[in-house]
């Protein structure tokens, strides 16, 4: 049985921009986010605050943070106590933080094991708790990683339990370099859904092998009502090879909507919103429903 409604956690300000090629300058980014609230997103993960030498791209956060409307649920992703502090200094109203199930991907995204990250997230999530503040865990290379292959569903179950132990209100379970089937998604999804009925389980799809929008289809069969997608289907992890854009929000809202799944968010809004960031990187948006919205 299908859900009425549906969430969608718009990540392209985040997931969209940080591998950006060319710089986006935050007057852009900002524009951007203001029209992707007029559209009627109502959780987005609107920055990161994460080592500049790393990621140049999300250099701006305190910026953006100090400049950005704050409406419905915005998130800031953060991997280390420098950066929740930081976060939490903007104004952010909640936190994701974020590990991988493989530890080759781990080192490489975050420069520690698995293991050494949750050690780090442990304390710092059980005091975010103790604050009130909403956490979101998300889980990479939960279904395959770029350099160690296949990924248990075991494992993934399991690192997910340590967050729900400490209390995370959220999991976003992704599939980072776009490899998982529909098959795949179901049953780790349907899993997920068993083990951790009381909180919020979000599922991840990056686009790389077309396969995202019957991974949704999936994860919705599984009873999954919540996702992450960025506008223009921009995106990708920097320490992922080969990883491309997050599934486009405008493809996601459009199948939703016309399976009658309410997710509130106007189509053409959104799509303005995706033609006031495409001058301003490196690819045309090459999307189905952004597509449409021009020729029409
Ligand atoms: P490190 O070099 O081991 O850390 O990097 P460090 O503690 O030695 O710090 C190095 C420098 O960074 C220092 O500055 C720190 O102050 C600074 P310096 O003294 O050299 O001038 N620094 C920071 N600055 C700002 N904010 C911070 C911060 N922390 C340290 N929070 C570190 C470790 C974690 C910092 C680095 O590896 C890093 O920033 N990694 C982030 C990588 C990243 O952003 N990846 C993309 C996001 S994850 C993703 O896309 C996946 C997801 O979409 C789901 C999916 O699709 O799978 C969520
Ligand atoms: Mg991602």
């Amino acid at each position: 049985i299908l859900p009425n409604n549906a969430t969608i956690i718009e990540v392209g300000p985040r997931d969209g921009l940080q591998n950006e090629g060319k710089v986006v300058s935050t007057e852009h980014k900002l524009q951007f986010i203001e029209r992707l609230q007029k559209a009627g997103i109502q959780e987005m993960e609107l920055t990161s605050f994460v080592s500049p030498k790393w990621v140049p791209q999300m250099a701006d956060a305190k910026d953006i943070m100090a400049n950005v409307e704050k409406i419905g649920r915005q998130f800031v992703l953060t991997p280390n106590e420098k950066g929740i502090n930081a976060a939490l200094e903007s104004g952010a109203q909640a936190v994701a933080v974020f590990v991988g199930v493989s530890n080759t991907f781990n080192k490489k995204n975050i420069n520690k094991t698995t293991d050494e990250s949750m050690e780090a997230l442990k304390p710092l999530i059980l005091k975010l708790k103790q604050d009130g503040v909403f956490v979101r865990a998300c889980i990479s290379t939960a279904f395959y990683c770029p350099f160690e292959g296949a990924i248990k569903p075991e494992d993934t179950l399991a690192l997910c339990h340590q967050f729900v132990d400490w209390g995370v209100d959220e999991l976003s379970v992704a599939d980072t370099i776009g490899m998982a089937t529909p098959a795949e998604s179901y049953e780790l999804f349907q899993q997920l859904k068993e083990a951790f009925p009381d909180v919020l389980l979000t599922a991840h799809f990056h686009d790389t092998r077309k396969m995202a929008l019957a991974n949704i289809f999936a994860a919705l069969q599984a009873g999954v009502d919540r996702f992450d997608s960025s506008a223009g289907g921009l995106g990708g992890c920097p320490f992922a090879p080969g990883a491309t854009g997050n599934v486009a929000t405008e493809d996601v809202v459009n199948m939703l909507n016309r399976m009658g799944i309410e997710t509130g968010i106007n189509l053409d809004l959104l799509c303005e919103a995706v033609q006031s960031i495409e001058p301003h990187v490196t690819n045309p948006v090459q999307t189905g429903m952004y597509r449409l919205y021009q020729n029409q």
